[in-house]
């Protein structure tokens, strides 16, 4: 007997499809989703991927993976940023080596081989353009929303404009070229590497001219104005809203930790909406005293919290060593710890009512498609776009913006949680939510993007 999920798969269509995420988890989620989409549409798929996270292929058993060489020698010391250098700076022969092995196959007509019809890779890798040696058509994912990708490649001109590097007297000034921005606002690529900034914007913007498409991670209804300023011939070049990725199966299993599925019973015994769900994601690191005010305002809101404390999030400590003694007894037993949590299925818990985010744009879109406000306290790169949009565009959170304080934290939870003005914001992404579930059925937005993307696949 079919099941519901195969129901949805299309006959195999001989084409197949090489996708190359970035190895962190808020790039390779995304990519590993697309993968099941497109399969789901007919394609054979292949994924290239670096040894440093490397995905468990297991739970992708009808996909093809070929591991390359990363030259990264102690990953765990490095900051996010040495690592995408070091990865740009090693990967490329690996990967041509490994592409031209995949093209051949299909070259010496074996005919059991389906034919390759393009490269989709993520927008931070530079050197992708190696597949034109192979004539294979690239299309580029981005993993940003449309929002926080224009205003990275806006960096030279917000430099020629004096806006960057940003001077502290006039953050709160707007960036009257990219409303609602204020100058704080603009993504922070201000790294121990800033020489390395400019080449890779240049990167970025170059590779996607080069390419044959962009795919993006977002939908019509939320990103219209964003996307109305980006033609639909973007450098010539079509674009496909096709978000979001995880709203077409269930739960992704694309996690590179373990999640902690004692989060989901634990939800079971709260009130509805009555928790706030906490993470920073998977890059962000805040330090102790940062730590210990998000601890005691959590504590001290009253409100049932279950918080994830991903290993590594606090800068020198290896997990909870700096929590005093007792501090969930002292927190009257409301809270709830894990290392890692099964993000998606959070959300959609009854009983999560809000969400305290670094505004990751995957976490930001998970939040929107399950209906729940969050208070957003923006680390880097594009986030801080994220939650200008989230609190002033679309009034779904508000936005923390001084120094991390426990006082602070403590009144925003009570306003997303207790007070009226949370509810507003309840109110305003529960038909966010409803949005998402019509663009993608038959005839919406993504669904159609979708249709156009498969078309043009299938054209190469
Ligand atoms: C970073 C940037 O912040 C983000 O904006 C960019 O688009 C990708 O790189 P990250 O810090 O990983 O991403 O955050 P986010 O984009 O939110 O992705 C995190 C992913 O990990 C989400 O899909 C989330 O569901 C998952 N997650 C997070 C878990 O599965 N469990 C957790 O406990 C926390």
């Amino acid at each position: 007997m079919e099941t519901k999920q195969e129901s949805r798969i299309s006959p195999r269509n001989g084409r197949r499809v090489i996708l190359f995420p970035l190895p962190f988890q808020g790039h390779i989620n995304p990519m590993l989703q697309l993968g099941s989409i497109l399969y789901s549409k007919g394609f054979s798929i292949t994924i290239i991927h670096t040894k440093f996270n490397s995905p468990n292929s297991c739970n992708y058993p009808h996909f093809d993976f070929h591991s390359i060489s990363d030259g990264l020698t102690d990953p765990s010391a490095e900051d996010s940023t040495t690592i995408l250098i070091t990865l740009n700076a090693k990967c490329m022969v690996p990967f041509r080596n490994c592409l031209a092995k995949l093209v051949s196959n299909t070259n010496n007509n074996n005919a059991q081989e389906d034919s390759v019809a393009c490269l989709i890779t993520d927008f931070l890798w530079q050197f992708t353009h190696v597949a034109d040696e192979f004539k294979l058509p690239t299309i580029i994912l981005q993993t940003h929303s449309v929002s926080g990708y224009l205003c990275i490649a806006a960096y030279p001109f917000l430099r020629d404009k004096g806006y960057v590097p940003i001077q502290d007297p006039q953050s709160e000034s707007p960036v009257i070229e990219y409303p609602p921005l204020r100058v704080k606002d603009i993504p922070k690529l201000e790294t121990r590497y800033p020489e390395y900034n400019y080449p890779l914007v240049s990167a970025i913007v170059n590779n996607i001219k080069a390419s044959s498409g962009m795919i993006w991670n977002t939908f019509e209804e939320l990103e219209q104005a964003a996307l109305s300023t980006l033609p639909e011939e973007y450098f010539g070049i079509p674009v496909f809203p096709i978000g979001p990725f995880h709203k077409y199966f269930p739960a992704s299993s694309s996690s590179l930790l373990s999640q902690d599925q004692s989060s989901i019973s634990w939800l079971d015994k709260q009130a509805p909406k009555s928790v706030i769900y906490v993470s920073f994601g998977s890059v962000a690191a805040i330090n102790e005293t940062e730590f210990l005010e998000i601890a005691w305002g959590l504590a001290n809101s009253r409100v049932p919290f279950l918080w994830v404390v991903r290993p590594g999030l606090v800068d020198g400590v290896e997990w909870l060593e700096a929590l005093p003694r007792g501090y969930l007894e002292m927190a009257d037993g409301r809270g709830y710890i894990v290392q890692w949590a099964p993000q998606q299925q959070v959300l959609a818990h009854p009983a999560v009512g809000g969400f305290l985010t670094h505004s990751g744009w995957n976490s930001t879109l998970e939040s929107i498609c399950e209906g729940v406000p969050m208070i957003c306290q923006p680390c880097l790169a594009d986030q801080m776009v994220n939650a200008r949009y989230v609190s002033h565009v679309w009034r779904v959170g508000l936005h923390l913006e001084g120094k991390l304080e426990k006082k602070e934290i403590e009144t925003a939870i009570r306003r997303l949680m207790v007070e009226a003005e949370g509810q507003e914001m309840r109110e305003r992404i529960t038909c966010l939510k409803k949005n998402v579930d019509a663009c993608l059925r038959q005839g919406g937005s993504s669904h159609q993007a979708l249709g156009r993307l498969v078309d043009h696949i299938l054209s190469f």
